[in-house]
């Protein structure tokens, strides 16, 4: 067994899937959630594919209290990965102190609770959201952060200035932010997956529960912009690669010779791809027409945004190995055998 590891809102999306990769190599893995957005049927699953149950503990990382008392009975942990956050841009537009509470609050007791317990590396979960509208692509992670149009995109980069800040008093505690582009896919084993609550915001989920008949139609939210056919470029990246792009930054911190206080990396493919020409993949792989229709923009979305993948190529050893087909058939491989089970 390897080092013991902390992972906040370790039963989401993003969270499961980085701790059966986690799991997979030999580390002891302490999951913190609070269900907020997640179920408890996700450790069954995470112990059906892995052959593990990690060690859980369901706080919510608002109260220092409860977040020391946690910490302090796993002090032998070497590494915090920090998911737990509120991830709904919608709904942070209509309720912003809730996302600034949670998300900065979490944030700043995880710290407080690592310095006070002598845990010294945390991998923190960013967003491509703090570019804002990026003016030269692929964007490099030295390109200025933007204040977001989202108070949940702001929260990210302001987690990003008070980790900044935080780095730069005490050189105790390493950190790496990983600016993730657009996480879609599901696990191999058709275990796990995105489970949006409601009406999904993102576009994957909405494609897929509109070819499963739970959506009537999806709306492709504009077809006007400056780009190839006039839809929006994001760069999707499978979440088995990004799980294993936390492997590689834990990997790093751990190392103690290569660290210091703070590393930022972009985590996507470096590939573009329209909205429509997700639609037609998505189509190609499920073989079926998807029903939609299009309609007008969608304040705050941007033209464009890939990824410069270099800088995580060179230092973090990371790269992307899964392709656009791998994403989609995951996506809809989850969507239609196992995500109703979860309800
Ligand atoms: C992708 C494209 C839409 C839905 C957001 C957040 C970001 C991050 C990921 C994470 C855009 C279009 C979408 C639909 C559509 N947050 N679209 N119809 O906007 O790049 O990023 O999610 O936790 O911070 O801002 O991703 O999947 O919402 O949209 O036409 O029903 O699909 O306009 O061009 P986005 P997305």
């Amino acid at each position: 067994m390897k080092d013991k590891v902390i992972v906040t809102g370790g039963c989401g999306y993003i969270g499961s899937h980085t701790v059966i990769t986690l799991i997979h190599h030999n580390y002891e893995v302490v999951i913190i959630d609070d269900f907020s957005n997640s179920s408890p049927q996700i450790l069954d699953r995470i112990e059906r594919i892995s052959g593990v149950r990690p060690h859980f503990e369901q706080v919510d990382l608002k109260s220092f209290e409860a977040t020391q008392a946690v910490f302090k009975t796993h002090k032998d942990a070497k590494a915090v990965i920090h998911f737990a956050a509120h991830k709904a841009v919608a709904e942070s537009i209509q309720n912003p102190l809730m996302y600034y509470q949670n998300n900065l609050f979490s944030l700043l007791n995880v710290l407080k609770a690592q310095q006070e317990n002598s845990i010294n590396h945390l991998i923190f979960s960013s967003s491509a959201t703090v570019y804002g509208n990026p003016s030269k692509m692929p964007i490099t992670e030295d390109a200025p952060t933007q204040r977001s149009s989202s108070p949940y995109g702001n929260t990210k980069k302001i987690a990003e200035e008070i980790l900044e800040d935080f780095t730069n008093s005490q050189s105790e505690i390493s950190v790496i932010s990983l600016r993730y582009f657009n996480p879609i896919g599901a696990h191999a084993s058709g275990q796990i997956g995105e489970f949006p609550s409601g009406i999904p915001n993102n576009l994957m989920p909405y494609i897929t529960q509109t070819a499963a008949g739970i959506r009537e139609k999806l709306m492709v939210f504009g077809n006007d912009y400056p780009t190839k056919d006039g839809t929006p470029i994001r760069d999707y990246i499978h979440v088995v690669d990004l799980a294993e792009a936390h492997l590689k930054a834990l990997e790093r911190l751990l190392d103690t010779s290569t660290t210091s206080p703070l590393e930022i990396f972009n985590v996507g493919t470096g590939n573009g791809f329209s909205v429509l020409e997700m639609i037609k993949a998505f189509e190609a792989v499920s073989g079926s027409p998807l029903n939609y229709e299009i309609t007008d923009r969608r304040p705050g979305d941007v033209p464009e945004m890939f990824a410069s993948t270099t800088l995580a190529k060179n230092v973090l050893k990371w790269e992307a190995s899964r392709n656009l087909k791998d994403m989609i058939q995951s996506s809809w491989t989850w969507e239609q055998n196992l995500r109703s089970e979860l309800k």
